[in-house]
């Protein structure tokens, strides 16, 4: 069976979408609508006329695909897909953490589960966390799960005191200062580009900080021609397809792999699409409240 022929021809039957991150197996880019960052899938999810989304990511991004749509089928095609940052932090530890800074106002990262999302005043990805702590125009922030990116965000806005939850992406926090030392000496022309989940001595070694899709668009519009790429393998893949005459270097030449991200194939969208396996539904006492939340988030960064 050709499955990309199949799979177009059921997108137009159902009135599906497929909605891919940036981190997925690259053959997933072939069936796939729209393929970007958090904030950017997370806009396509709010915004789609379709009736069903197949989301090609992990269970929270599903999730906020049908907090955002709550009226259009959500399908994640392997429910085993979880976040382990978004594990770290669960609504009882939430409110421990929100229990010892009373009054203050608390940012969480998309990457946390909807009922984390529907106890906080505000949600952020990796690109607009800066932006979303700044229009808060707080003296202190709560952070939530990710204490690199809370950290990073401290340190460009400088007047913020970021309270940060000890939570941590395992892939982008097991980087040391000494493996992108030991990479940068096998590639010294090589411009070092870091997600913002990596730990803080790590960032502070990058010529440039974002989100994958911040990071590919350095890279289009850098006349630099080596990069050392701080982030999950399905970046450096694309990356390597798309600027065939430029050189992408993984940390100590070895992948970094989001074994979430990686479970799924072009064939795994096919049976999603045709069994419509597995939907996500969510309360709808959370969504109600998780729902803020996220379009407090969309309305700041427009
Ligand atoms: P972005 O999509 O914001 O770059 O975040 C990366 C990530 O880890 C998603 O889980
Ligand atoms: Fe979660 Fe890290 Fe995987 Fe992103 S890369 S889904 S933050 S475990």
């Amino acid at each position: 069976m050709n499955y990309i022929t199949e799979i177009n021809k059921l997108k137009r039957e159902k009135h599906a979408v497929i909605l891919a991150h940036s981190y997925q197996n690259i053959e997933i880019d072939e069936v796939a609508d729209f393929v970007g960052d958090s904030l950017y899938l997370s806009r396509q999810a709010a915004n789609t006329d379709a009736k069903m989304i197949i989301f090609a990511g992990v269970y929270f991004m599903a999730q906020t695909a049908k907090i955002l749509s709550p009226d259009k089928k959500v399908i994640l095609p392997n429910t085993k897909a979880g976040c382990d940052m978004a594990d770290m932090v669960n609504l009882k530890q939430l409110r421990e953490f929100k229990g010892k800074y009373p009054d203050i106002p608390v940012v969480c990262y998309i990457n946390s589960t909807a009922e984390v999302k529907s106890e906080c005043d505000i949600c952020c990805t990796s690109s607009n966390a800066v932006d979303i702590v700044a229009s808060l125009n707080a003296e202190k922030v709560l952070f939530v799960p990710d204490k690199n990116l809370g950290r990073y965000v401290e340190k460009q806005l400088k007047n913020v005191e970021v309270i940060t939850y000890p939570g941590y992406c395992p892939v982008h926090d097991i980087n040391t200062v000494q493996d992108i030392t030991n990479t940068s000496k096998l590639y010294p022309d090589a411009k070092i580009l870091v997600h913002p989940e990596c730990r803080e001595e790590v960032i502070d070694m990058a010529d440039y900080v974002g989100s994958t899709s911040g990071i590919m668009k350095y890279v289009k519009s850098s006349s630099d021609s080596e990069f050392i790429i701080v982030t999950e393998d399905g970046v450096v893949d694309r990356l390597k397809r798309d600027y065939p005459n430029k050189h992408f270097y993984q940390v100590n030449n070895k992948p970094l792999i989001c074994q979430s991200m990686k479970l799924l194939s072009v064939e795994d969208i096919y049976n999603a699409l045709k069994y419509e396996d597995t939907e996500i539904k969510v309360d709808e006492a959370v969504a109600t409240k998780a729902v803020k939340c996220i379009n407090r988030m969309l309305e700041v960064s427009k």
